[in-house]
């Protein structure tokens, strides 16, 4: 390594000061295999740079075995030495060379393998019991000689499992294993459970509920989707040696949970509550033997993304109304359950409902729950306190009305799969940065261990349409790097042979007849739905920069691009469809059939073709091959040509129609000019009035701004009237609507009424959809980081490591501040106007390049630290100024703006 600096050369102004792993080493018990090390660096020295790096691991001993030093700038995604093999624990060291010489090693960070089904000694085992019965629990009395040092618990179930030693929770992880693809794969936790552990007898207790195995679930509310007999699987081993595993010798007996659904909520009878089961010599006369439940045990797979957990906790306001009730105000729409302090007496029938929002009466909304009962009960076994939660369920919910008990105080519990923030915004727009909190709220109500379409009603699935149309914006707001390694793993699972891609990921609905406004719908392979499969990669990728998801995913995405290329055949473009989702809830269809919107479904479908098959064609450039890419580019041009010849000019005069074809690149380049000037004077024609759905939201503003239209893309997301983002914000939104106008403008809910049966036995009255808590129309938030703080990362040199820097003053928003965690480290904007010059303090993380692309004019001068600059600049805090800046004109017109509403729905 002749260009790295000499062993005893030292830098000491530079350090690493975090070194992270994929499988994450916050999680214990990872996949065996493979582990890639990424690290951040600081340093006080301006200009400096990583030359090389090296990695160690740590003996036994705890002392360092260096690798040889590698060469390079690459800091992301770095294959360390060696496999984990299963159970196995190893921790990694990090060195990096500069000019000055090598810093100090880093800090371990300990990796530790779990155990995959096949190298467990334990069975799943289980009693019988019903769908939506009492909640079976499993125990097992064991001794133990003496104090464990390590000791490791490895838990999953067919169904949902909590777990108890000695009468405390063995964990803070929720509704565990989570939801997969559980026909091939259901992840095993690992727990420490070292300090649970007492000399003498112990006591392990396992509760084992439907959850999404057993339990009805999806809009048919089918029972038993994976299988009828729900049961759970545990091992603990001390010390490497297996001490206690699930088999025939536990004993099972129900207890109080009498019954538990994720839609419909907990029944809990505290008169059956079993109070002796913690300790030992409880009687379990009135119990069974266990059974085994014959499972392929190689269907255990080692956790890889965060289980879902308790994320904020909120008190909930309690008003009596006249009938007696508690009405409590949690102040913001969660995924969770109310814990309850109550008094009551015995016998009483303690009852606590859900919704979203309150009627104009004041009473709870509950249509939009459609069959969901979101219904927790609690049977009191004696007078006085009780503090009461539930079990194995959650539900999507601001307001909850209880009776039966005189409420002394109620907390809101929230839960999310359990993601790291990664980002913050403000501004000087207060309800744009209401409605950046609300696209957060949504994020974390929404991402429960899938990405779901809602947490409220009877869905709560991992639609794919929903998720590509977000997942940008996602990966601004929250680390989702292995929330989307697991979904993407399942979503390549449940591909066809074909390479179909489903509508919802875990696919529940695909062998459910579904019938849109007459038709028949096929789930599969919908277009803006299925190219999630390859929209989601890229979009981690560029996030992050690490080229792991595009290797994983290749597979995937080429199915998916030949599956189309195989439908459209000869005929180039795809063929038209009985039935496509289209730019659903386009705010101009009907409100009953979401479905039909203005611009053609056959144009849309074929734009996605199109876009699928150009990212398909970058991934196969970056970890694929070169010809490959060659052919899928061609591809895409030929697809594109001929789509916009066949629909084109009919679609440009929509705004999604226009969006695609500029942002997808269909449009001829001679063309471009034009459509983006249409699209700029329908947008001031119309006010700023959103007239996209699912599929053209994500993408307009860009569109605007793109292409020289600034102040049309402002003058839209800064409207307050129907539809707009901003407009929810006024009517009181804690989080993103599903439709634009769920709270239509004259104060009443919508109805959501829908011209769709999903599944047999399905009630026409149920048959609304009105969800206050939908991400997809949220995803203009990356456009928000991207131009309003101007925090832009590059997919050419992703993970930031060029980020452009493209803040975009307007007037009415004349300040905003920003970070972004990138893999590099912190990445931060602060910006304001003042008086006639533009200010902002720019924080770049080492090793990464940050390109001044400033809001300036003819007449602006531009100073970095103080001396005239532009271009870019490298790591540090820095100090811009522009004066005579550029000042976009958007929300003045829109403030002045009065509505000219021409929707059919609102
Ligand atoms: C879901 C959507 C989903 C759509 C597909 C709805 O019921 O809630 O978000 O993408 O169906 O048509």
């Amino acid at each position: 390594m002749s260009d790295l600096p000499q062993d005893s050369a030292a830098d000491a102004t530079t350090r690493v000061v975090a070194v992270t792993s994929s499988p994450s080493a916050d999680l214990l018990g990872v996949p065996a295999g493979p582990v890639r090390l990424s690290w951040r660096v600081e340093s006080a020295t301006p200009g400096s740079r990583q030359l090389g790096y090296q990695l160690a691991t740590l003996d036994d001993a705890g002392d360092l075995v260096a690798q040889p030093p590698v060469a390079g700038a690459a800091a992301i995604g770095i294959p360390a030495p060696l496999p984990l093999a299963p159970g196995e624990r190893r921790s990694f060291a990090v060195r990096i060379a500069t000019d000055a010489g090598w810093t100090a090693w880093s800090a371990p960070l300990a990796v530790e393998a779990g155990l995959g089904g096949e190298a467990l000694a334990a069975s799943v085992i289980g009693i019988p019991s019903e769908e939506a019965g009492p909640v079976p629990l499993l125990r097992r009395e064991f001794p133990l000689a003496g104090g464990a040092t390590r000791a490791r618990l490895r838990v999953s179930a067919l169904g949902l499992v909590d777990g108890w030693i000695n009468g405390v929770k063995i964990s803070d992880a929720l509704l565990t294993p989570g939801w997969t693809s559980y026909q091939e794969r259901i992840l095993i936790d690992t727990y420490d459970v070292t300090s649970l552990l007492r000399e003498g007898e112990n006591v392990i207790v396992l509760a084992v509920g439907d959850g999404w195995y057993r339990g009805s679930f999806g809009f048919a509310r089918r029972a038993g989707i994976y299988g009828d007999r729900i049961g759970a699987i545990a091992q603990l081993e001390i010390d490497g040696e297996v001490a206690l595993v699930t088999d025939s010798f536990w004993r099972g007996g129900f207890g109080a949970v009498r019954s538990a659904s994720l839609y419909d909520g907990t029944a809990i009878d505290l008169r059956a509550r079993e109070d002796g089961i913690h300790h030992p010599g409880f009687d379990d006369s009135g119990w069974r033997s266990a059974e085994v439940v014959d499972t392929d045990l190689s269907l255990f797979e080692p956790r890889s993304a965060p289980p879902v957990r308790i994320v904020a906790e909120r008190p909930m306001s309690p008003t009596v109304r006249s009938g007696g009730a508690t009405q409590l105000d949690g102040g913001q729409n969660i995924s969770g359950w109310v814990r309850l302090s109550v008094v009551g007496r015995a016998g009483e029938t303690v009852t606590v409902r859900h919704a979203e929002v309150l009627e104009p009466s004041g009473d709870l909304h509950t249509a939009a729950l459609r069959s969901a009962k979101a219904t927790d009960t609690y049977i009191l076994d004696r007078d006085g306190e009780h503090v009461l939660e539930p079990a194995f369920t959650f539900h999507g919910f601001r307001y909850a009305e209880v009776t039966g008990a005189q409420v002394l105080s109620a907390t809101a519990v929230a839960i999310s799969s359990d993601l790291a923030p990664r980002s913050s915004f403000s501004s000087s727009h207060a309800a744009l940065d209401r409605f950046h909190e609300n696209v957060i709220w949504s994020q974390r109500d929404n991402f429960v261990s899938v990405p779901t379409d809602c947490p409220q009603r009877d869905e709560r699935l991992g639609w794919t349409g929903d998720a590509q149309a977000f997942a940008a914006t996602a990966n601004t707001l929250m680390d989702t790097r292995s929330f989307w390694g697991s979904w993407l793993r399942d979503l390549e699972i449940d591909q066809t042979d074909e390479g179909g891609v489903a509508s919802v990921v875990p696919d529940i609905i695909r062998p459910v007849d579904m019938m849109m406004g007459g038709v028949p719908t096929e789930n599969m392979g919908r277009a803006g739905w299925a190219d999630a499969a390859t929209i989601v990669p890229l979009s981690v990728y560029e996030s992050y920069g690490e080229v792991e998801v595009l290797e994983r995913q290749l597979d995937s995405m080429r199915r998916w691009v030949e599956h189309l290329r195989r439908r459209a055949g000869d005929g180039v473009v795809l063929p038209t469809e009985p039935f496509q989702y289209g730019d659903w809830l386009d705010p101009d269809a009907p409100g009953d059939r979401p479905w039909e919107a203005k611009v053609s479904s056959d144009y849309v479908a074929n734009a996605f073709y199109v876009q699928s098959t150009r990212l398909l064609a970058r991934a196969e450039r970056i970890v694929g091959d070169d010809d490959r890419a060659a052919g899928y580019d061609a591809l895409a041009d030929r697809v594109a040509a001929a789509t916009f010849d066949r629909w084109g000019e009919e679609a440009i005069t929509t705004q999604t129609g226009a969006a695609l074809a500029l942002e997808f690149d269909l449009a001829p380049a001679a063309r471009r000019e034009e459509i983006a000037d249409l699209l700029a004077a329908n947008v001031r024609a119309e006010n700023g009035r959103i007239a996209t759905g699912f599929l053209g939201t994500p993408l307009v503003l860009f569109a605007l701004s793109h292409n020289g239209h600034l102040d049309e893309a402002y003058l839209m997301l800064l409207r307050r009237d129907a539809p707009s983002w901003l407009y929810q914000v006024d009517r009181g939104a804690t989080t993103v609507w599903e439709r634009w106008d769920a709270i239509l403008p004259d104060g009443s809910i919508h109805s959501g009424a829908m011209d769709a049966v999903a599944g047999e036995g399905h009630e026409e009255e149920e048959n609304s959809m009105l969800s206050f808590n939908h991400y997809a129309y949220g995803a203009m938030i990356d456009w928000v980081y991207r131009n309003v703080a101007g925090l832009a990362p590059d997919l050419d040199d992703p993970g930031y490591r060029t980020v452009h820097i493209a803040p975009r003053p307007t007037d009415g928003l004349d300040h905003a501040t920003a970070s972004i965690q990138t893999s590099y480290g912190r990445l931060a904007i602060d910006w304001r106007v003042d008086g006639d010059a533009f200010a902002a303090t720019l924080e770049v993380p080492f090793g990464a390049r940050a390109v001044l692309d400033l809001p300036v004019t003819d007449a602006s001068t531009v100073t970095v630290d103080g001396a005239p600059a532009g271009g870019s600049v490298g790591h540090g805090i820095h100090h811009l100024v522009v004066t005579a800046p550029a000042i976009a004109r958007g929300s003045a017109a829109a403030e002045n703006a009065s509505s000219t509403l021409t929707g059919s729905s609102i």
